[in-house]
């Protein structure tokens, strides 16, 4: 397994600028720093399960550039934010509700180039609508696109939290670790808070989380908290495969009951965010 001291050479080395940016207190960004780890499935099984718990949820599919989870869920958007980038509709009439899983949806589009090199006044612009419609919902959660590019430092500074999702692969943690570093720079590190997704087991999973947080201490000075560990689970991929939720197809399974545990985390998160 890869160790704290290793972590801490990950090649990552621009210097985000500072800035301050306006934040929801119901936003949550769903953020990795390597792709490919589960974020789109992720925030599909947390918004549901939030929305299970009785909460108007708001799911914005925020990887500007490869959005997908109009895909894992089988939606055949008919507005998208496509419409909102060229100035056809307000961000509020792009939402289309999720009848199955009881929230609603704004859809990316997929490979637009436009969308991931929107000009930083456009995506700034986009993100105020955003917040201006999280005032709707009780919860809003935010699917990124990996690492952390403009759009990524723009979206998660705007978030009450960024689960940041890592698996114990040595690239993915490296990656995870160059994300809190630079999103330090940003200031946006101290809300960060880890998942461990793909664990063979509560126990490793604990384990990966101790290295990224070792990490942290030693050589940031940060102590990211972890949100919840979530086990690898065959039944995941049957249902990306089948484009069903799996808190429909399997609630039971050992990945969506560790997804609903997160939920209550969220809850607690989003509890404190409002009464501070
Ligand atoms: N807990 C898990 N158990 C088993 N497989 C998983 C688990 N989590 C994710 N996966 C697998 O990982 C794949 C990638 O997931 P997903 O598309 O959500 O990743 P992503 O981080 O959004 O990727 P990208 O960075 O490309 O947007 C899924 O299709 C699924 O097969
Ligand atoms: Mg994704």
């Amino acid at each position: 397994m890869t160790d704290a001291k290793n972590l801490k050479t990950a090649n990552d080395t621009s210097t985000p600028t500072k800035a301050a940016f306006p934040q929801g207190k119901n936003v949550i960004a769903v953020a990795s720093g390597k792709g490919g780890v589960g974020k789109t499935w992720f925030s599909i099984t947390l918004s549901h399960a939030l929305a299970r718990q009785g909460k108007r949820v708001l799911l914005f599919d925020g990887d500007l550039g490869l959005a997908n989870v109009d895909v894992q869920l089988g939606l055949m958007p008919k507005r998208d934010l496509n419409d909102v980038i060229r100035g056809r509709l307000s961000l509020d009439k792009v939402v289309q509700t999720y009848e199955e899983g009881g929230f609603d949806i704004i859809a990316g589009r997929s490979g637009q180039a436009s969308l991931s090199a929107l000009p930083s006044q456009r995506l700034a612009m986009l993100r105020d609508q955003l917040l201006d419609l999280a005032q709707d919902y009780d919860v809003v959660v935010i699917d990124l696109g990996a690492g952390v590019d403009r759009t990524v430092r723009m979206m998660s500074a705007s978030a009450t939290r960024s689960l940041l999702i890592t698996t114990d692969e040595p690239t993915s943690l490296t990656d995870a670790y160059a994300y809190i570093k630079l999103g330090s720079a940003a200031g946006m590190s101290k809300r960060v808070s880890i998942v461990v997704n793909q664990a063979s087991s509560q126990l490793e999973g604990e384990k990966t989380y101790r290295t990224l947080h070792k990490a942290c201490e030693n050589f940031l000075r940060l102590s990211p908290p972890l949100a919840g560990l979530i086990r690898t689970d065959p039944r995941v991929k049957d249902t990306v495969r089948s484009q069903t939720p799996i808190l429909i197809r399997s609630p039971n399974t050992e990945a969506a009951q560790d997804v609903e545990k997160i939920a209550n985390y969220v809850d607690g998160i989003l509890k404190k965010a409002a009464s501070a």
